[in-house]
């Protein structure tokens, strides 16, 4: 598969301030009745949100900067027709577009929430709504589930190790459930029979159509409903998975019929959610708006060249490192420590401190390479913690590797551009894809500008000599790269696009790139649930077309179609860094620019 698009819109938002409390409404304040809580009853947290007037001036400047982002800066006119076996992701955006314009709401959380469920149906995680001001209250169950392998067949199961795990969202989460007499421990290991009614994995393909995101693929999203492993930080970590961490105070209670360990019966649980508040302090409405809600000076971008003096502008030296990232489940629920029976015994090699975490299995010739993500702390020392590794690996005659991406949303293009040519050898030669940018007025007019005002990839992403030419020398800063365009149609859309491109990466490896690789390619194999976004899954089909890796993925349903990765991946701005390139062209009043939020 070709990688085509190569920005698309990570929009990471909140809304409009305004002063919306009146005198009358402070006597009965829905959300001071739950302010300074940790944990709170979900319908609850729902009334305090459901609590701000719905504004026609905040929906209609809303949807106009939406509806503006989506020309320039998305996968439009793929969304429109999906190709099999992704048709769940089909969806004509501008009628719903059209649709939530026209439509009065009961309140702002509705309106949010609408525009909120429609991004998440495009299952493009690099292109989403994110209301910061009702994406608050994280609702959890003690209950998370997996499918497991058992007795000769798959079923769901509540996580075996749901005692320990819940137990480490602390006593104040747990004691909910002690003050209701509902005893939670119980169902650790728990058979699922049903849930709301449904077959268990039918319920889990409901969560996965309706309420993951993200993905194109259907059973990568079913993955993402069950619990799993990751990294936190540098930390091991347990997800909760959708199932048991929802992002909206949706629902009280689920209804699940399950078989406990032990027992041989079904019996029906009515099993209460409890939301966990992930937002700032606040003590009233007016201050959950004001901390939550209204504008921030981040909400949208900056003119990089304001101000009069060169120390009035921006200082920046370092050439833009671009990222594909998905917004991933960072919330404290889905960051929990991984229970101690879970974290490895074996010691880690050498540089396993970051967020690569790397052993050797006790056979003594295979090693494996915890890849959780391309977001480290620290660009230039996932190179070395890689090298550190695979060199240990080396001197104690390891011929063998496993690359695990389990939970990897992706991060630093050139991270995952790194690690193929590292693992591939110098002959691999350019380590990444051909690409192109939408060629739409606004792009065209950006890339002009930058030209015309002599900024370079110091200052912009659009900047020309971001990018090189297939022959991998830079495109030099003047260059025009998407004036002429390159006609393009998809579904029947015709969208130019620039020239074709390649990344720079080569330039800011640090680590040297062997002439011999470590290890066969044959003597390589990737692993991961396929929740594998962005740079991950620009490295997985790099690893996979390139050097032929063989690719295994654990999960989803029994019988389902599932891929290794789940995106297509190239670099992604948010709202504000998206805004920034507007503003530092000096386009802001051009009609095509989206309005600030
Ligand atoms: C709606 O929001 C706008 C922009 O924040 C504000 O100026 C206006 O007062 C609000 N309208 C109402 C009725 O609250
Ligand atoms: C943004 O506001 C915060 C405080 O709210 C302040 O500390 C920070 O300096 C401001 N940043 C800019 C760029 O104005
Ligand atoms: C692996 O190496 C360890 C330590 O040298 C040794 O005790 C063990 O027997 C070896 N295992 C195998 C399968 O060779
Ligand atoms: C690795 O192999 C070499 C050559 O066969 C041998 O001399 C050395 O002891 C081995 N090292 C380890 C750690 O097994
Ligand atoms: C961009 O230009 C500035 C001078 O305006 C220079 O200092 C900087 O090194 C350049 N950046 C790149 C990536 O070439
Ligand atoms: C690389 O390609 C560009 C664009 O086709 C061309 O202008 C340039 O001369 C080429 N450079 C080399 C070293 O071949």
């Amino acid at each position: 598969m070709k990688l085509t698009a190569a920005f698309n819109l990570l929009l990471a938002v909140v809304l409009q301030a305004s002063s919306l409390v009146n005198a009358a409404a402070v006597a009965s304040d829905p959300c001071t009745a739950i302010a300074g809580k940790l944990f709170v009853v979900p319908s609850q947290a729902l009334t305090c949100l459901t609590s701000f007037p719905y504004n026609e001036t905040i929906q209609a400047n809303v949807m106009s900067n939406a509806e503006r982002v989506t020309d320039f800066y998305s996968f439009e006119p793929f969304y429109k027709d999906s190709p099999p076996p992704f048709q769940e992701s089909s969806v004509q955006i501008r009628e719903e577009f059209s649709r939530i314009r026209e439509t009065k709401y009961v309140s702002d959380y509705a309106f949010n929430r609408d525009l909120y469920d429609i991004s998440l149906s495009l299952n493009d995680g690099h292109t989403q709504w994110f209301p910061s001001c009702y994406i608050t209250f994280q609702s959890l169950l003690p209950t998370p589930v997996t499918s497991l392998f058992k007795d000769g067949e798959y079923n769901i199961y509540v996580a075996p190790d749901a005692v320990e795990l819940v137990s480490l969202l602390g006593e104040q989460f747990t004691s909910f459930y002690d003050n209701l007499g509902f005893d939670w421990k119980r169902l650790a290991g728990a058979k699922v029979v049903e849930v709301e009614d449904q077959s268990a994995y039918d319920y889990i393909d409901h969560l996965a159509t309706t309420q993951v995101g993200n993905y194109l693929d259907h059973g990568v999203r079913v993955n993402s409903v069950y619990t799993s492993y990751r990294i936190a930080g540098s930390a091991w970590a347990q997800r909760f998975g959708i199932f048991a961490g929802r992002r909206f105070p949706d629902q009280d209670y689920l209804t699940m019929k399950v078989i406990p360990v032990g027992s041989e019966e079904a019996e029906k649980v009515k099993v209460p959610f409890f939301a966990s508040y992930l937002g700032s302090p606040f003590t009233d409405k007016a201050s959950f708006w004001e901390t939550n809600c209204a504008v921030k000076n981040t909400t949208n971008g900056v003119n990089y060249l304001a101000g009069s003096t060169p120390t009035g502008r921006v200082a920046r030296r370092l050439k833009l490192q671009p990222i594909a990232k998905i917004k991933e489940d960072s919330t404290p629920a889905s960051a929990v420590g991984l229970p101690p029976q879970y974290i490895p015994t074996i010691p880690p090699v050498a540089g396993s401190a970051g967020a690569i975490k790397s052993y050797i299995l006790p056979d003594n010739t295979t090693g494996v390479i915890y890849v959780s993500t391309f977001s480290p702390d620290n660009f230039f020392q996932f190179q070395s913690d890689i090298d550190a590794a695979v060199k240990e690996f080396t001197s104690k005659n390891v011929t063998k590797l496993i690359v695990d991406l389990h939970n990897n949303g992706g991060g630093y293009v050139c991270l995952g551009e790194f690690l193929f040519q590292y693992l591939g050898g110098k002959s691999v030669g350019y380590p990444g894809f051909e690409s192109t940018i939408r060629a739409n007025e606004l792009s065209k007019k950006i890339v002009a500008q930058n030209i015309k005002l002599g900024l370079n990839a110091s200052w912009t992403f659009f900047a020309p000599d971001n990018w090189g030419f297939l022959n991998d020398t830079l495109q030099p800063a003047n260059y025009n790269y998407v004036d002429p365009s390159v006609p393009f149609s998809v579904n029947g859309v015709s969208d130019p696009t620039s020239q074709r491109f390649h990344d720079t990466c080569t330039s800011s490896f640090n680590v040297a790139i062997p002439d011999t690789p470590a290890f066969k390619p044959e003597n390589i194999a990737l692993i991961g649930n396929g929740n594998c976004a962005s740079t991950c899954a620009l490295f997985s089909t790099l690893m996979y077309e390139g050097l032929k890796t063989k690719v295994a993925v654990f999960g989803g349903r029994p019988g389902q179609h599932i891929e290794y990765k789940g995106m297509a991946g190239n670099q992604v701005l948010d709202w504000p860094a998206l805004d920034s390139e507007i503003k530092t062209a000096g386009l802001k009043d051009d009609s095509l620019a989206p309005p600030d939020l």
